[in-house]
Parts: structure tokens; C-alpha cells; sequence
């Protein structure tokens, strides 16, 4: 399986998702690589630990610099994941045919795939999102990102790629007080099948700068987990907005 975790606006938390799910889908036993497709602008090396052990990065396996297996090294912060950085700079990294091509060799050793692509809807996207099965539509509840949402899922359709959505950074208080959009109201504006649902949280932001993993008890860790088996195909209930904190 390989999903790519894309968004219509930048900032909206593709990166955070492609790793809390990874981490989450490595908990219930999966093996998962998660490819940096944001050439230029590289954050899951520092997110999942991997920041001062990676040598190699993607644009030196398309470079032939490396092969494929060097430019993978294993998180620190989850066994059974692995990761291939993004290469620092925005060089000309490949075509989508040249990732399709390395993706789908390297999906068969795996049992996810996860590429976080770049926001937008350029370049970088059709590279990113050449070689997926299925897309994870990032979006966070403001009307806005609710409407680049359904841009980006029109043109994933248009391709074949079949979207789910995942509110990130929900705020359940000014939700309850009718001040920010609800989930209704989001999914109803971005016209894309809900997958989850992850709260604003500190303690994403602090995982996310020291490349370590969210506390396993916490509510937020709990959601990426409902994440994670809603991918496997399992059917879980939305947790209670009520109870977020
Ligand atoms: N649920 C959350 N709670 C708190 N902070 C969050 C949450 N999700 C993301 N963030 C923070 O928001 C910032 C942007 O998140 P992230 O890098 O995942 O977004 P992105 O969509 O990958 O951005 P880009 O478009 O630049 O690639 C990061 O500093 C991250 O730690
Ligand atoms: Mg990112």
C-alpha cells in the first residue's frame, strides 16, 4: 500500500500526520518507510529522529549517488519505521515516473508506504503523488484549508487516487462555542470522507521539534492510533470531542 499525505495549503500538518501514522501504524505491527517528497524543505528527518544518523537522501538515489537501501535509515522513534529525507535543496529531484518506478520496487519490502508531499499543487505534488494508491487529505477546521482541500481531492480523483480527510489541529472549545467551524461543516466544505480527527496539542509541537514520540497514554497519541486503524480498514468511532482537553 502506498498513500500519499498531501494538503491544499502549506503549514496544515502533512508532515506531523505522515508521522504520527507511521508510528501508529508501526505500533499495530507494520513495517512503514516514510519518503520526504518536500525537496527544500525537509522536516520528517528531524521528526522522526533520524536527523544526524541519515547520510544520504532522495535526490542522491534518483542521482545514482546511492542505492535505494543506503538513503533508508530507521527511525528512533518507532521501531518498524524507516525513512528516506527529503533532499536539502530544490534541485531538479525526478520525474513522477522515476518515483513511481522507486516506490513501487520499494513497496513490496513494506507494508506502508508514506510519502508527505509538498503543499500545493505543482511540481512537487505530481511527483509525490504519482506512485499512491490512496491519499490522506490534511486539513485543518478553518473554511479556507476546508476549500484547498477539495481542490487537491478533485485533482487526486481526477487521477485515480481515491481521499480520505484528517482534521488536524482541532480545537474543541471555540468549536463548542460556535466560533470555528465543527467537523460537519469542514467535511461539508471539503467534500472529502473523514479518516480522523487530531486536537491542537503542545505536546505535538515538542514531539515534533526533539524527534521523540508522543506520550503513548495521551489522548492525541490515542486519536493517531483510531488514524491508524481506520487505514487498516477497521471500523473505529470518532472519539468525543467533549473530551479533549
Ligand atoms: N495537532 C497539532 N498540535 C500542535 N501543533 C501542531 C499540530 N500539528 C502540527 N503542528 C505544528 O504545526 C507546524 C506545521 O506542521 P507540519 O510541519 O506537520 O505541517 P506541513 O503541512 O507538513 O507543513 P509544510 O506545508 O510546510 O510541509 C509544526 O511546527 C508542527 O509541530
Ligand atoms: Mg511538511
Amino acid at each position: 500500500m502506498i498513500a500519499v499525505v498531501t494538503s491544499g495549503k502549506g503549514g496544515a500538518g502533512k508532515s506531523t500526520v505522515s508521522a504520527g501514522l507511521a508510528c501508529a501504524l508501526a505500533r499495530e505491527g507494520q513495517r512503514v518507510l516514510v519518503i520526504d517528497a518536500d525537496a527544500g524543505l525537509r522536516s520528517l528527518d528531524l521528526m522522526l529522529g533520524i536527523e544526524e544518523r541519515a547520510v544520504y537522501d532522495l535526490s542522491d538515489i534518483f542521482a545514482r549517488r546511492c542505492e535505494p537501501i543506503r538513503a533508508i535509515t530507521p527511525s528512533s522513534v518507532a521501531d518498524g519505521v524507516f525513512v528516506i529525507p527529503a533532499p536539502g535543496t530544490l534541485e531538479e529531484m525526478c520525474s513522477p515516473e522515476e518515483m513511481q518506478y522507486l516506490c513501487r520496487g520499494l513497496a513490496s519490502h513494506y507494508d506502508t508506504v508514506l510519502i508527505d508531499c509538498p503543499a500545493g499543487i505543482g511540481r512537487g505534488f505530481r511527483v509525490a503523488t504519482a506512485p499512491a494508491d490512496r491519499a490522506i487529505i490534511v486539513a485543518t477546521p478553518d473554511m479556507v484549508c476546508a476549500r484547498d482541500a477539495q481542490i487537491v481531492s478533485g485533482h487526486l480523483d481526477a487521477a485515480g487516487i481515491s481521499c480520505k480527510m484528517v482534521i488536524n489541529r482541532l480545537r474543541p472549545r471555540p468549536v463548542m462555542k460556535g466560533k470555528m467551524p465543527d467537523i460537519d461543516e469542514v467535511m461539508d466544505a471539503a467534500q472529502v470522507p473523514l479518516l480522523g480527527v487530531i486536537p491542537e496539542d503542545e505536546a505535538v509541537s515538542i514531539a515534533n521539534a526533539n524527534g521523540k514520540p508522543l506520550p503513548l497514554s495521551s489522548f492525541t497519541s490515542r486519536c493517531f492510533s483510531n488514524i491508524a486503524a481506520r487505514f487498516m480498514g477497521r471500523s473505529v468511532r470518532l472519539a468525543n470531542l467533549a473530551k479533549m482537553k
